[in-house]
C-alpha cells in the first residue's frame, strides 16, 4: 500500500509545510495552514514530454503572427470586460460571493456561444441537471447546442469532454472538483490546485475555452491555494451590494486584454441585463439639498462613469477622532484631511470623518482627491453645492491642484447627463480642445476649489 503523509497547505499562498505552524513561512498569514494527506499517486503525466513533440528554441522573429481567436458571446458588457470576446483555448477564473450570479451569467454566455453554433459543455458539481434547467428555463436559454452535466469526478469530466469536443466548458465551481489519483477531500488545497491545472492544461491542448467558477473566502478572495490564479490566463470578480440589483464583473489580471475595464449588470428574474448608461444608474437616487455630497466624473477603463461622493464631519467625542471610508482609500482620505487642516484651514481634529460611495462601487483614481477635499469641506461647513456641480483633479500635499488625464472625457460625460458647472484643474482647463457646454470652473488651489464649488468665486 502507498505510504501516506500528512502535510500542511497554506489555504493563500499554497506553500507546504510538515509541520503545523500558526504563521505561514510563504506568506506570513496567519491560521491559514490546513491538514493534507498525500500519497504518492499516480505518475503525473501532463508534462510536455509526454503529449507534445519536444520544442526547440526559436528566433522571435521567425514566431508568425498569429491573431488570438475571440469568438463574441453577445453580452457586451461580458465581451468587453474580457477583452473582446472569449478567447479560444484560453482559461477564465471567475470568483464572487454566494448568489450574486455567477452561474446565471455563465450560462447567459454559453447561450451566446451556443448561438453562433459552438458546443458548450456545463459541467455543474454543485446542482443537478433539473436544477440548471429550471435556472435556464428561466433565463430563456433553449440551445441544443449547451450539454449538461452534473458531475464532481475529474477524470469523468475529461474523458466527456474529450468526447464532445466543445468549443468551452464551464466548471461551476471548482472547488467541487475532484480527482480520485490525489488524496483529500474535494475543495482542499491540493485538490483544487490539481483540478484546476489538468482542466486548463486539457483545454490547452484540446483547444476548449475553459471557465472556472471559483468560491471565495470572507475577505473576498477566491478561495483555495493562490496559484490557481496564476495557472489560468483570465481572473474576473464578481461584486454586487447586498439590496442592489446591479453587479459589477471586474478583471483583475486578463492576459488578453486590460484589466481596467468594468462590466455593469442588474440581476433580474428573466437574467442579468446589460447596464448600458451605468452614470444615469450610479446617480438616480440623488437628492439635491445635502452638504457634503458631490459627483466625480471617474474613468473606468475606457469609460466615463459619474458616481457621487459623500462625505460626513461631525463633532467626535473620541480621544482619536473616527475616519471611515467606503469605496475610496483609507489613506488617501486621510491625506486629503491633513491638507484640509494645514492648506485650507479646516480643523478636523476633533472630527470623525465618513466617506462613502454611492452604489457599491469603488473609486481608486488620484482624480477623486479634489472631489474627497470639497465633500469633506461641504459637509464641515454644511454648504449645499449648487445643483449640477461636478468636481476632479489631483491634490498635491501643497494644496496644489494637479492636471489629471482624460478630462475631456469626464467634461463631456458630465454633459452628457445634463451637469453644467464643472471645478477642474487650470492645468486641464488650459489644454482643452473642444468646447464644453458647461460652466467650467479652472482652479489652481485647494481652499480656491472649495469656494467655487461651493458657489463662491
Ligand atoms: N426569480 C428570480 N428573480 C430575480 N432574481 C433571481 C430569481 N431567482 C434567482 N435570482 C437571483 O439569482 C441569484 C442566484 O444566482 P446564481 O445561482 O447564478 O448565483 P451563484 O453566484 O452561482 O451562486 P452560488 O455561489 O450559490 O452558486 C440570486 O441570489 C438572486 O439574486
Ligand atoms: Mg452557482
Amino acid at each position: 500500500m502507498a505510504k501516506v503523509k500528512v502535510e500542511y497547505a497554506c489555504t493563500a499562498c499554497g506553500t507546504a509545510s510538515p509541520k503545523w505552524v500558526g504563521k505561514c513561512p510563504g506568506c506570513g498569514e496567519w491560521n491559514t495552514l490546513v491538514e493534507e494527506v498525500s500519497a504518492p499517486g499516480p505518475k503525473y503525466r501532463g508534462g510536455a514530454a509526454a503529449d507534445f513533440p519536444a520544442s526547440r528554441p526559436v528566433r522571435l522573429t521567425e514566431v508568425q503572427d498569429t491573431a488570438a481567436e475571440r469568438t463574441r458571446c453577445g453580452i457586451g458588457e461580458f465581451d468587453r470586460v474580457m477583452g473582446g470576446g472569449v478567447v479560444s483555448a484560453s482559461a477564465t477564473l471567475i470568483g464572487g460571493d454566494p448568489g450574486i450570479g455567477k452561474s446565471t451569467i455563465l450560462l447567459q454566455v454559453a447561450r451566446g456561444l451556443g448561438r453562433k453554433g459552438n458546443a458548450v459543455l456545463y459541467v455543474s458539481g454543485e446542482e443537478s441537471e433539473a436544477q440548471v434547467k429550471l435556472r435556464a428555463s428561466r433565463l430563456g436559454v433553449a440551445s441544443a447546442e449547451i450539454y449538461l452535466m452534473s458531475e464532481t469526478s475529474l477524470e469523468r469530466i475529461l474523458s466527456a469532454a474529450g468526447e464532445l469536443a466543445p468549443a468551452a466548458m464551464i466548471v461551476d465551481s471548482i472547488q467541487t472538483v475532484f480527482s480520485s489519483d490525489l488524496p483529500g477531500a474535494p475543495g482542499s488545497v491540493g485538490q483544487v490546485r490539481e483540478c484546476a491545472a489538468r482542466l486548463v492544461f486539457f483545454g490547452k491542448k484540446a483547444g476548449i475555452s475553459v471557465f472556472l467558477v471559483g468560491h471565495v473566502t470572507k475577505e473576498g478572495a477566491i478561495a483555495g491555494p493562490r496559484v490557481l490564479e496564476h495557472i489560468v490566463d483570465t481572473v474576473l470578480y464578481f461584486e454586487g451590494e447586498k439590496g442592489h440589483p446591479y453587479r459589477i464583473l471586474k478583471a483583475v489580471k486578463n492576459r488578453y486584454g486590460s484589466t481596467n475595464e468594468i462590466g455593469v449588470f442588474e440581476m433580474r428574474a428573466e437574467g442579468l441585463t446589460e447596464v448600458a448608461d451605468p452614470s444615469g444608474m450610479f446617480l438616480s437616487d440623488r437628492s439635491g439639498d445635502t452638504s457634503g455630497t458631490l459627483v466625480f466624473p471617474a474613468i473606468e477603463g475606457t469609460r466615463p462613469l459619474l458616481v457621487e461622493v459623500q462625505a460626513l464631519v461631525s463633532q467626535s467625542f473620541l480621544a482619536m477622532p473616527r475616519r471611515t471610508t467606503l469605496g475610496v482609500d483609507y489613506n488617501r482620505v486621510i491625506l486629503m484631511c491633513a491638507i484640509l487642516e494645514r492648506k485650507a484651514g479646516i480643523s478636523l481634529y476633533n472630527q470623525d470623518v465618513f466617506v462613502n460611495v454611492a452604489g457599491g462601487i469603488r473609486v481608486d483614481e488620484p482624480a477623486a482627491d479634489l472631489v474627497l477635499c470639497c465633500a469633506v469641506a461641504g459637509s464641515f461647513k454644511d454648504r449645499v453645492v449648487p445643483p449640477g456641480t461636478a468636481v476632479f483633479g489631483e491634490v498635491g500635499l501643497g494644496g496644489e491642484v494637479r492636471a489629471v488625464p482624460m478630462a475631456e472625457m469626464r467634461l463631456n460625460e458630465a454633459a452628457k447627463m445634463g451637469f453644467s458647472r464643472v471645478v477642474l484643474p487650470a492645468a486641464n482647463a488650459e489644454r482643452l480642445s473642444a468646447k464644453f457646454p458647461l460652466e467650467l470652473l479652472p482652479v489652481r488651489h485647494v481652499k480656491e476649489a472649495i469656494s467655487r464649488a461651493g458657489g463662491g468665486k
